[in-house]
């Protein structure tokens, strides 16, 4: 089977209050999504990437210059939600010949420090799976169920056992068979189309249960304002 990439970046990143979509501002000299997209060419195995932008970005080409070609396609197919941007770049890759029995491998455009090492040690552990899996890390923090208080600040209302807890992080990697049938299913429901912020939780409702691949502290998605500096740093100190 062959093993495409998408490169989900047709967020609005509001969280990251960065003036823009926060995919393109910059980080080391350069857009966020140059670093993804510049790590994800170092995978091997990955026979072609495949972006997918809002229909009005009029700025990914002035930001990664040099992506595109036979291997490099991008697509303005981004939808509402990042689930119906994966889902409207699946159909993308079946256009382009992609059969059911292909990886597709998604990683997020907000992920610039994800390393070429990583996303091999993912593929080569869900290769043989029946499912495949995703980059996690067992939660190290102690994790609260938060809510607003009377007077307004927020408060810990219960401690949630983070024994069995995952932090999930991208890429995720699934047959193209089974997750395009996953999301489709889960976008058909408002209700389970809110709680799907990723591809496994999609696969999960299903019944399947993707593998969990030991991920990288570093590997963060770029969400807060504070993270562009973090960002910045771990970059600069790899160089
Ligand atoms: O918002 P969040 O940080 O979870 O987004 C994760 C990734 O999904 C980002 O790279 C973002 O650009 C992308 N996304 C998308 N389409 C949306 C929402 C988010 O491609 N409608």
């Amino acid at each position: 089977p062959r093993c495409f990439a998408i490169v989900p970046c047709a967020g609005v990143g509001e969280r990251a209050a960065a003036g823009g979509p926060k995919q393109y501002h910059p980080v080391a000299g350069q857009a966020l999504v140059a670093h993804t997209l510049s790590a994800l060419a170092r995978v091997a195995r990955l026979d072609a990437t495949l972006v997918v932008l809002s229909p009005s970005d009029d700025q990914f080409e002035r930001h990664v210059p040099h992506f595109g070609g036979e291997h490099a396609w991008v697509a303005r197919v981004g939808g509402a939600s990042r689930a119906e941007s994966v889902l409207n770049g699946m159909d993308e890759l079946v256009a382009r010949g992609a059969q059911p029995h292909d990886w597709v491998l998604v990683h997020d455009a907000a992920r610039c420090l994800v390393e070429p090492a990583w996303v091999d040690r993912l593929m080569a552990e869900c290769e043989d799976d029946e499912v495949g899996g995703l980059l996690a890390l067992p939660l190290a923090d102690t994790l609260k169920a938060g809510a607003s208080g009377a007077d307004g600040a927020a408060r810990a209302t219960t401690t949630v056992d983070r024994r069995d807890k995952w932090a999930a992080q991208t890429p995720q990697v699934f047959r193209l068979g089974l997750l395009q049938p996953a999301l489709r299913h889960a976008l058909a429901d408002p209700v389970t189309a809110a709680a799907i912020t990723d591809e496994a939780s999609a696969i999960e409702a299903l019944g399947h249960q993707p593998r969990l691949v030991v991920g990288n502290y570093e590997n963060i998605k770029v969400t807060w304002p504070g993270d562009f500096a973090l960002a910045e740093r771990l970059l600069r100190t790899r160089a």
